[in-house]
C-alpha cells in the first residue's frame, strides 16, 4: 500500500511559477524622524538617510517599521544622520544639500541624483523585490560608463560588460577571467561616465549581484536575502568617492614597518631546521627579508594554537634565533578547530558554547584540514573577545602577526562552505549563515586583530586575511589566495590588486611567483620585479611545486631578485608615506592611470602598468621572452628611472627590457624619498633619508612640494602625535632652483644628523650650490656638508646637517 507519499508535490513535474517582481508603488507618505525620511509607498517604501553632504543611504523596507540597522562593515560614526532641507512638489520630494540635489518621483520611486550644475550623476529607475526575498534595483549606463571597484575580482579593469557574484568562495586555482565570486566580498561599485564618478556601496553580506552586462542601458544590483541597503556616495572624481568610501567603511591601520618588507612563505617549511636555515640563507646572500610564514604543517595534526612536538619541538628558541637575524614568523590560523575532546581549544569552545550551531543546538561540524572541525562563532563579541585572547600563546612566543586562512569559512563539502541554516548569535540578533556568510571572515580578523593588539602592548600587529568583507582593511591586509604560476594570472593581478586598492583593501597583493603549478626563473623574476612595488609583498608556493625562494634559479636570477628586493628597501621612506596616505586618506597605495587622469581616455582600462602613488609609473613585463613593451605615458615628463631619459607623456613609448629591467619612469617634478639599504625593515643602519627630486621643464614649471612622515615604525605612539613630517619644497626657474625643508612636526627624532637631497635635473647642467661646497663621495659618506656631482648632467647630490629648524639652497644651474 502506498501512503501519501505518492502524492508528494515533487512527484508532478516541475511547477511553473510565474515570478513576480514588486516595487513600492507611488509614495503614499512620507515623514522625517530625527533627520531619518521614511517614504512609504503603497508596499514598503524607502528610508533615506543623509551622511554629509556628498553621502546618502537609501533602504528598501518591506515591512511597517524600516530595519536601520547596518553591519559591520560601516562605522558607527560615520552614519549619524544630518539634516538637509526637502521641498515636496505635486510630482517629487527634493532633497538638497550643498553638493548634490536628490530627487524623488512620488509616482514610481525613480531615484535621481544631480550636481549643482544639474547634470545627472545617477538615476535609479526601478526597486523592487520577489515573493522569495530577493531584491533587484536597476540603474541608468551611459554610452560612455566604465565601473570600478567590487575588491578582489578576476578579469580586466573596466568592468563593464560584467557580471559579478559576491559569496565568499574558496574555489582552488579559482584566478579564471569569468569566475564570479572569489574569497573576498566588496559590494562596492564606482561609476564613471560623463567626467563624473559616484559610487555604490550595497551594505548585505549574504549573497549579492552586480550585473553590468546584461541589460544594454542600465545596471542592476542585487541581493538574494536581507534589504538593498545602498549609500549613494558623490564624486565628482573617482579619488573623492573612494576618500569618502573610506571614510564610511574605514581606512588600513599604518601597518608595522616589518610587515611591509618583504615575506617568504611556503606550504609549508616543514620543521624548525628548515626555517632558520631559510633565514640564515637570507642574511647569507644579503636579500632583505623581514618575515617567514608557517603554514599548516607547524601545528600539532592542524590544530591551531598549537605547535607539532617533532618538527617544532621548541618554538620559543627558534623565535630567540630568528628575533636575533632580524626575521619574523607570521603563522597561520584558520577558523576550523578540531573535534578532539582532549584538544583545550575545543573542550573549552564547546563547554563556554563559542561555536556555530543550528537554530535546534547541535554543533555545525565541517572537515577542512584537521579533519572535522567546529567553526567559531564571531558575531558574538563574547566568542571574538576568546578567540583574540587565545592569542596570547603566540604573543608570548614574540609572534605579531598571523595569516587568517580558510574563514570565507571553507569547508570540504559541496557547497564549499558552511551549511545556509546554521545560525550566528549576533550579538542577540540572531541571524542565518545565508544572510551572514560574507562577514564571518572578516569578523575573523577582527578577533584576532584586536586580541593582538590587547596582547602586544602598544605593537601594531600585522593580521593576512584571506576572506573579508567591506572594511576588512581596518584589521587586516588582504592576499588574493590560490593564483598559478601562469603569466596570465600575473598579469591578471594588476587589475585586481588595482580595484582592491579602489575599494578601501589599500594593502593587497597576490602570491608573488604563483602559488600553485610550478614557476620558472623568467616568471619568477617578472613577477618579483613586480611584486616589490605591490603593497603586500610575499612569495608563496605550494606543496609540490617547484620552490621559489629567491635562489632557486641561479646566480643571475638571484642577484636580479636581491636587486628589486633591495629596491623596496631602498624605497621604504617613501612606500611608508604611503601606507601613511592610505591611513589617513583611503588613497591606495598602487593605482590604476584612471584615478590620476580620469580624463584621458586612453586608461580607462589600461591595466598592463600601474602607478606607485602618483609619481612612479610601473610597466612590469608580463610575457615569457620579452624584452621590449610598450607604455603609456600619460601627460607631463616622463623620467626613466634607469637612465634618466625625459619622456614626453601624453604617448606611447617602447621601453626595453632585459631581464634585470622592468620599465619604470618618474614624473618630473617629484619628489622620492629613499632610505638605506637594510636587510630587514627595522634594522639599526640608522635613518639617513635621501630625498630624490625629478627635475621638470621650467616651462611646465617646477613647483614641487613633498612631506616626508616618519615615525618608530612599530608603535602606536604616532596616534598620540610622536611624529615627524618634514615638508620639502622645490621652486624654480631656469637659472635657479631653490630648495627648502622644514619640519611641520618633529615629536619623532629620526636617528640621523644630516639630510641628503638628491637632484636628477636632467633640462640643466648645475653649476654651483649656495652656501655649500663641491665635495667628495667620500668626505659626503663621512657626513660632511656640501654638495657632489653625480654620474649625467643635473645630477647632484647635497648633504646638509639635519638642523630641526630646516634650512634651504640655492642651487645655480646653466642651462645646458
Ligand atoms: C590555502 C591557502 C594557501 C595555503 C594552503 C595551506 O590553499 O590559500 O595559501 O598555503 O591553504 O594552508
Amino acid at each position: 500500500m502506498e501512503s501519501s507519499e505518492a502524492i508528494r508535490p515533487e512527484k508532478m513535474g516541475p511547477m511553473v511559477i510565474k515570478e513576480t517582481w514588486n516595487t513600492p508603488g507611488s509614495i503614499v507618505s512620507w515623514e522625517r524622524s530625527e533627520n531619518i525620511y521614511i517614504c512609504r509607498g503603497e508596499c514598503g517604501g524607502i528610508v533615506f538617510i543623509f551622511l554629509s553632504d556628498e553621502m546618502f543611504r537609501m533602504k528598501v523596507f518591506r515591512d511597517r517599521v524600516p530595519d536601520l540597522t547596518t553591519t559591520a562593515a560601516v562605522l558607527v560614526e560615520s552614519c549619524i544622520p544630518h539634516l538637509f532641507p526637502v521641498e515636496e512638489t505635486e510630482e517629487q520630494l527634493i532633497f538638497t544639500t550643498s553638493a548634490i540635489t536628490l530627487f524623488l518621483e512620488k509616482k514610481t520611486f525613480i531615484i535621481r541624483v544631480e550636481n549643482v550644475q544639474g547634470k545627472v550623476i545617477m538615476q535609479q529607475n526601478l526597486t523592487s523585490w520577489n515573493p522569495r526575498g530577493a531584491n533587484h534595483a536597476e540603474y541608468d549606463m551611459q554610452p560612455d560608463s566604465h565601473f570600478y571597484g567590487l575588491g578582489e575580482k578576476s578579469s580586466f579593469l573596466d568592468k563593464r560588460g560584467e557580471h559579478y557574484t559576491n559569496w565568499n568562495t574558496d574555489v582552488f586555482a579559482p584566478h579564471l577571467p569569468e569566475i564570479e565570486a572569489l574569497y573576498e566580498s566588496i559590494p562596492l561599485l564606482i561609476h564613471m561616465h560623463d567626467e563624473l564618478s559616484y559610487g555604490l556601496f550595497l551594505d548585505n553580506s549574504g549573497r549579492s549581484e552586480f550585473d553590468m552586462r546584461s541589460h544594454g542601458v542600465a545596471f542592476t544590483i542585487g541581493c538574494a536575502t536581507g534589504a538593498l541597503d545602498i549609500y549613494f556616495i558623490n564624486g565628482p572624481e573617482m579619488k573623492d568617492v573612494v576618500k569618502r568610501y573610506t571614510s564610511l567603511t574605514g581606512r588600513i591601520a599604518l601597518p608595522p614597518k616589518w610587515a611591509i618588507g618583504y615575506h617568504q612563505s611556503r606550504y609549508s617549511y616543514m620543521n624548525q631546521q628548515e626555517v632558520l636555515q631559510l633565514a640564515r640563507t637570507f642574511r647569507e646572500k644579503r636579500i632583505p627579508c623581514d618575515v617567514i610564514y608557517l603554514d599548516i604543517h607547524y601545528m600539532d595534526e592542524y590544530r591551531v594554537f598549537t605547535f607539532d612536538p617533532v618538527n617544532f619541538p621548541e618554538p620559543a628558541k627558534m623565535m630567540a634565533e630568528l628575533l636575533e637575524l632580524g626575521v619574523r614568523i607570521v603563522p597561520i590560523v584558520d577558523p576550523g578547530v578540531k573535534k578532539d575532546p582532549n584538544y583545550k581549544v575545543y573542550k573549552e569552545g564547546v563547554l563556554d558554547k563559542h561555536f556555530c550551531r543550528r537554530l535546534e543546538g547541535d554543533i555545525f561540524l565541517g572537515e577542512v584540514w584537521p579533519g572535522i572541525s567546529v567553526f567559531p562563532d564571531f558575531s558574538d563579541s563574547r566568542t571574538s573577545e576568546w578567540w583574540g585572547d587565545l592569542h596570547k600563546y603566540y604573543t608570548d612566543l614574540g609572534i605579531q602577526g598571523i595569516w587568517n586562512d580558510m574563514n570565507e569559512p571553507a569547508v570540504f563539502n559541496d557547497t564549499k562552505t558552511m551549511d545556509l541554516d546554521v545560525m550566528h548569535f549576533n550579538n542577540g540578533r540572531p541571524v542565518t549563515h545565508e544572510e551572514y556568510h560574507n562577514l564571518y571572515g572578516m569578523m575573523m580578523s577582527k578577533a584576532t586583530y584586536e586580541g593582538l593588539a590587547e596582547h602586544l602592548q602598544g605593537e601594531r600587529p600585522f593580521v593576512l586575511t584571506r576572506a573579508g568583507y567591506a572594511g576588512i582593511q581596518r584589521y587586516a591586509a588582504v592576499w588574493t589566495g590560490d593564483n598559478r604560476s601562469f603569466w596570465e594570472h600575473m598579469a591578471m593581478a594588476i587589475p585586481m590588486v588595482l580595484n582592491m586598492g579602489l575599494s578601501g583593501l589599500a594593502f593587497s597583493g597576490p602570491d608573488i611567483g604563483g602559488f600553485a603549478h610550478h614557476t620558472s626563473a623568467q616568471l619568477l623574476v617578472r613577477w618579483t620585479q613586480m611584486g616589490v612595488f605591490f603593497p603586500y609583498c610575499r612569495n608563496h608556493s605550494s606543496i609540490g611545486t617547484m620552490r621559489q625562494e629567491p635562489w632557486s634559479f641561479g646566480e643571475e636570477v638571484e642577484g636580479i631578485l636581491r636587486e628589486f628586493i633591495g629596491l623596496r628597501y631602498r624605497w621604504m621612506p617613501y612606500l611608508y608615506n604611503l601606507f601613511h596616505e592610505a591611513e589617513q586618506t583611503g588613497m591606495p597605495v598602487i593605482r590604476p592611470l584612471v584615478l590620476e587622469y580620469p580624463r584621458d581616455p586612453h586608461v580607462t582600462n589600461l591595466c598592463d602598468q600601474f602607478l606607485l602613488g602618483e609619481s612612479v609609473l610601473i610597466a612590469p613585463i608580463y610575457r615569457p621572452d620579452t624584452d621590449h613593451r610598450s607604455v603609456y605615458l600619460p601627460e607631463g615628463q616622463w623620467i626613466d628611472y634607469w637612465d634618466g631619459t625625459v619622456n614626453e607623456g601624453g604617448r606611447h613609448i617602447l621601453a626595453a627590457a632585459p631581464l634585470h629591467i622592468m620599465p619604470m619612469y618618474i614624473k618630473a617634478g617629484s619628489f622620492i624619498a629613499e632610505g638605506p639599504l637594510k636587510q630587514y625593515a627595522m634594522e639599526e643602519t640608522g635613518e639617513l633619508v635621501i630625498v630624490h627630486l625629478y627635475g621638470a621643464k621650467a616651462e611646465v614649471g617646477f613647483n614641487a612640494a613633498f612631506t616626508l612622515y616618519e615615525d618608530d615604525g612599530h608603535s602606536f605612539g604616532y596616534r598620540r602625535g610622536r611624529y615627524s613630517e618634514l615638508a620639502v619644497k622645490a621652486v624654480g626657474d631656469e637659472a635657479s632652483i631653490k630648495l627648502s625643508w622644514s619640519y611641520l612636526l618633529r615629536d619623532y627624532e629620526p636617528h640621523r644628523d644630516v639630510l641628503r637631497f638628491a637632484l636628477c635635473y636632467p633640462f640643466f647642467t648645475i653649476a654651483a650650490v649656495s652656501g655649500l661646497s663641491q665635495i667628495s663621495m667620500e668626505q659626503l659618506e663621512d657626513g660632511r656638508e656640501g654638495w657632489v656631482q653625480k654620474g649625467n648632467k643635473g645630477g647632484i647630490i647635497v648633504q646638509v646637517g639635519d638642523a630641526p629648524e630646516g634650512g634651504e639652497f640655492m642651487i645655480s644651474a646653466e642651462k645646458g
